[in-house]
């Protein structure tokens, strides 16, 4: 199905989620186009915009139709004061733009299945990653759909973790573990890391859709509320292995110019580790959700 709206077209990816956008030009929008990207950002999770040029206000003007940006907090820099607050365009980069320094955050480890900002109490309802420079022989990023994880799981599993709370920790390297390979903080210093612990239900309900997402994310510290440790731990692992299954996922080849804006309600993002050296910038920004209830 191609849809056509003025000079745009929205072209489902053969793949569990994503539309490749072409023919838009961010400088001239009209609202009915806005409203097509909505409509479609909410059925594919995932949109794909080719052949963008794009400045950091540009970048904030298009994602301000979609919501508000999100701020992230001033301990992810390791400081706790105003001073250390991330810029609202994140530069995600393993070599240094010539016109810039600063604000770079080193890049290129493998980046485990992740929803943005799952450990904050609100997490982000999209994200934007817009390509400046990448190399030609990738890496790619993969998308998951977890409206379809949810789905496909067993009835029993449904029942299981129904009405279940996941804890999730920003541990930023922290590699603090249990005998059971679990986060130490769920043994009890939750509470001392104050903000840092955010506590989401395992199967989130869409806010605009009403779909159930499995809101599970694989890449760091999670333990789930007020269950056996070792059954957790059990349920944890069965989860993380569900959500890795090709069948979910969309996988991104990066060409300079692609702007990806998908929805962190219903989707988790993967990206496999990569050449050190091989040149690769991107410019996220994310928006301001709701909690997940
Ligand atoms: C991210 O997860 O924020 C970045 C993904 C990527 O580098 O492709």
């Amino acid at each position: 199905m191609t849809l056509t709206a003025s000079r745009i077209e929205i072209t489902p990816t053969e793949a569990a989620l994503g539309a490749v956008i072409t023919g838009f030009d961010v400088n001239s929008v009209e609202p009915e186009v806005i409203l097509q990207l909505k409509q479609a950002w909410r059925s594919r999770h995932l949109l794909i915009f080719k052949n963008q040029i794009l400045t950091d206000d540009q970048l904030l003007a298009f994602a301000n139709y979609f919501g508000d940006i999100l701020q992230q907090p001033a301990y992810i820099r390791k400081g706790e004061t105003e001073e250390y607050l991330p810029p609202l365009v994140l530069t995600l980069a393993n070599a240094a733009p010539e016109e810039s320094s600063v604000n770079i955050r080193p890049n290129y480890q493998e980046l485990l299945p992740h929803i943005d900002h799952y450990w904050l109490l609100v997490p982000s309802s999209g994200s934007f990653l817009y390509a400046v420079e990448v190399p030609e022989n990738g890496p790619n990023t993969y998308w998951i759909n977890l409206a379809q994880a949810y789905d496909e799981l067993d009835d029993a599993t449904k029942e299981q973790i129904s009405g279940l709370q996941a804890r999730y920790f920003n541990s930023y390297g922290s590699k603090d573990r249990d005998e059971y390979g679990q986060p130490k903080y769920a043994a009890g210093r939750a509470s001392e890391l104050g903000e840092r612990v955010a506590i989401h239900p395992l199967v989130r309900t869409h806010p605009d859709t009403g779909k159930k997402i499995l809101f599970f994310n694989a890449a760091s510290d999670v333990d789930i509320v007020d269950y056996d440790h070792v059954e957790g731990a059990k349920l944890v692992a069965k989860l993380q292995e569900h959500i890795k299954q090709p069948r979910f996922a969309y996988r991104h080849q990066w060409s300079k110019g692609d702007l990806l804006y998908w929805d962190n309600q219903a989707t988790a993002h993967y990206r496999p580790e990569f050449d050190a050296h091989a040149t690769r910038i991107l410019k996220r920004v994310s928006l301001r959700g709701s909690r997940p209830f």
